[in-house]
Order: structure tokens, then sequence, then C-alpha cells
């Protein structure tokens, strides 16, 4: 693993202030967040160095305002879910740079955080505009990243305050980093990687970077149809990107040459309509999906077999669901391999790595998420890592 300066790197910080970038883009309904796993994942981070006398200025997106103040996106909307997670009264300073921000920091005393506004307020932030940076950084005597979530973004916040301030990757970011690498940049092998989700097209990179690094590349959900067609199979009305065959042929193909195995269900739970236990519903061989039918889970026997997969493994990455989890009962396949690679690395025998949107939901209702090695936070940081690119983010902080 690349080597970055950490936390322990700090010295003596009281009094200093440490600009944190955070993500807060955390899901909202009815003005509080659903979701707020993405804070406490920093809170070690913030309370460290808080703790530590720093006056802490937390730095964050939220949502996608393009460059303009947007009066629903202000960070001021999720101070209150911070403050409850930090267990801490936090100061809102409505702008990123200038004289209120030099106000504030002289109100704030050593191990106060602040809350600055919502930095893609600004222009300058998307287009990684120097001056911008350099504008946000004169208020600061270090830069911490603590953000694995928008490091695919090569923004003033998320990579360009590094190359103004001495930058540190905070404790959730070391912990991302870690996890990733044992997971697909330096694994214990066999590897294998689960890969599901509705379409083809949003992972060919992934598929195609996957194929060269891991053992065993279990296919599921809408995309494994794309597959199984390419494969010759009828897959009815399933969803399936016909025009990608060619595509999942060139993949199924690489795989060979790198010695890994591709496993595609062959039983399935198909129906004729798209609803919660319709009574079409049943599990056929893939062979035997009708014209009128279409799947929508992979099939009990298939789920068993992918577990003794698991069993053979040490490492496991996951993206993506198995099946139409989120209307019951096409969550099974889901279900019943998050419990399996649980169930093994709890057992000792597994690392297991899972990240990206979906994914965090279903290992949730599958009553999981807790019992993997690591589960990440980000969404799109995590695909970009799976497809085998330098996020720019971490990147910055590379020593
Ligand atoms: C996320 O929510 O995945 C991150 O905060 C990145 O947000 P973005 O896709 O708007 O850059």
């Amino acid at each position: 693993m690349s080597s970055f300066r950490t936390l322990d790197d700090l010295g003596d910080v009281t009094g200093k202030v440490t600009l944190v970038r955070v993500d807060l883009n955390l899901p909202m309904k009815d003005g509080s967040a659903t979701d707020v796993t993405r804070v406490e994942a920093v809170k070690p981070t913030i309370l460290e160095l808080a703790d530590k006398g720093a006056k802490v200025l937390l730095l964050a997106h939220f949502g996608r305002p393009k460059g303009q103040r947007h009066s629903t996106m202000s960070t001021s909307f999720v101070q209150g879910d911070v403050e409850k997670v930090l267990g801490k009264e936090i100061m809102f300073i409505p702008e990123v740079m200038g004289p209120v921000v030099e106000q504030s920091i002289g109100i704030l005393s050593d191990g106060d955080i602040g809350l600055l506004d919502n930095v893609r307020f600004w222009p300058g932030e998307e287009a990684n505009d120097p001056g911008f940076a350099r504008g946000m950084a004169a208020h600061g005597d270090f830069y911490v990243n603590d953000a694995f979530s928008a490091a695919h973004r090569a923004h003033a916040s998320t990579e360009g305050l590094a190359h103004h301030l001495p930058a540190y990757a905070g404790r959730a970011m070391e912990a991302e980093l870690k996890a990733l690498d044992a997971a697909l940049g330096n694994p214990e092998q066999p590897v294998a990687a689960v890969v599901g989700g509705a379409k083809v097209s949003t992972k060919l990179d992934v598929l195609e970077n996957l194929v060269g690094k891991v053992q065993h590349l279990i296919i599921g959900g809408g995309m494994a149809n794309t597959f199984l067609a390419a494969r010759g199979v009828d897959v009815g009305k399933s969803l399936c990107e016909h025009d990608l065959t060619d595509t999942a042929n060139r993949i199924m193909d690489q795989a060979d040459h790198a010695g890994c195995t591709v496993h595609l269900p062959y039983d399935v739970v198909v129906a004729k309509e798209f609803a919660a236990n319709p009574p079409s519903m049943r599990v056929c061989n893939v062979h035997e999906v009708a014209e009128d039918e279409m799947i929508l889970d992979v099939g009990p026997q298939a789920v068993e077999a992918l577990g003794d997969v698991l069993k053979t493994c040490k490492t496991l990455v996951w993206n993506g669901p198995m099946g139409a989890f989120e209307t019951e009962p096409f969550d099974a396949a889901t279900v019943a391999l998050a419990k399996t690679a649980a169930a093994l690395t709890e057992g000792g025998s597994l690392t297991s790595v899972a990240g990206g949107g979906d994914t965090v939901a279903a290992l949730a209702h599958a009553g999981v998420k807790d019992d993997f090695t690591f589960v990440s936070t980000a969404g799109g940081a995590f695909l970009e890592w799976m497809e085998g690119k330098d996020l720019p983010g971490v990147a910055a902080l590379k020593v």
C-alpha cells in the first residue's frame, strides 16, 4: 500500500485551524437525514482533532448546486444531524473563505468545531481552481481528508487543498484505504468478487478490471441476464441489454485467459409480473424461462453453489445485489449469500469488503452490515476503485 500521512503524524494541533474534508452528502427526508453512516464514519477523526485542541473546520459538499448558492443545498441542513452524532454543538459558518470565516475562527475556542457552507456553491470547487484552493487554505494550518466517498472527484476541497497545506488522511480514509488494499490491492488469494445490479453498461470497467484480479467472478442481478443471453440462453422478458452480449462474451473470454471463473446462475426465480409475491412466481432452470417471464432473482441451488465457492476463498469484494432485493421474495439470494459471507467472515476464513450505494442497503436488509470485515460508505468512489482507477483525492495524499 502507498504511504500516507495520518493523524498519528500530526504534531501539536492545539489552537491550529484544521480543515477537514468530510462527506456530508446525506440522504434526506423531511429536513433530516435518513442515514447518518457517513457522519458516524468521520466522527472519530473530528473528535480526535477536537480533543487534541484543534479548531476543526468541516468542509463538505451537499448535492450538486453547480457553482451557485442554492437555498435547499446549504450544509446548514445537516448541522443538526452532525451535532446529534458528535454529541456536540457546532458553529455553522455560511462561507468557505474570507472575513466571515476569519471572524468565526476568532470566536471558536480550541477544540471547537465549525461547519463551512456547501463548498460546491463556488465554481472554483469543481473546477479545482488553484486560486480557490489557496483562498480556503489561507485560513488553515493543516488539511485532513476523511472523505473517501468523494475522492473520485478532482475538486479543490478533495484534491487541490492537498497541494497548499500539509495533508493527512483522516481515520475513516485510513480505514477505507487499508480495507481496499486488503481486498484488491494486495489480497489473500483466492479472491471472489460478487458483482450485481441492474445493468452491465454501468459496470463494464469494473468487470474488465476484476477478471484480471480475481479467481471467481460471481455475476448476479439484472446484469447476469445479459451474460446468460450472451451464452445463448433465452431470458424471456427479463431486463437484458441485448446490444451488450458481444461485450459480455469478450469479458468471459478475458476471464478465461486470466484463469478467472465466471459464475452465472443456473437456476433462477421468475415471474410474469414484477410485484411482491406474484402468483406466477416459480423457480426454474435458466433454460426453461418462458417468453412471458422475467428473471428476478438467482435460484436457491445456484446460491448454495455460490456459498460453496465462497468457502474456498480467502477474500471477497462485493458490489451490487443478486436480485430485485427491494421487493420480496426477490431478496432471497442476496440475503442468503450475504449471510454465508458474514458467517465465513465471523469464522475467520474470509476477509469481506463491500461497497456501493445499493450494496450497503442490501447488506443492511440482510442484517449483516456490521458482520463484514469492512463496508465502505462510498458509492461512485468505490466503483471507480473497483475499476482500478487512481482516485485523485487519494493520489494527492500520497507521500
Ligand atoms: C456521493 O454521495 O457518492 C459522494 O458524496 C459524491 O457525490 P457526487 O457524485 O455528487 O460527486
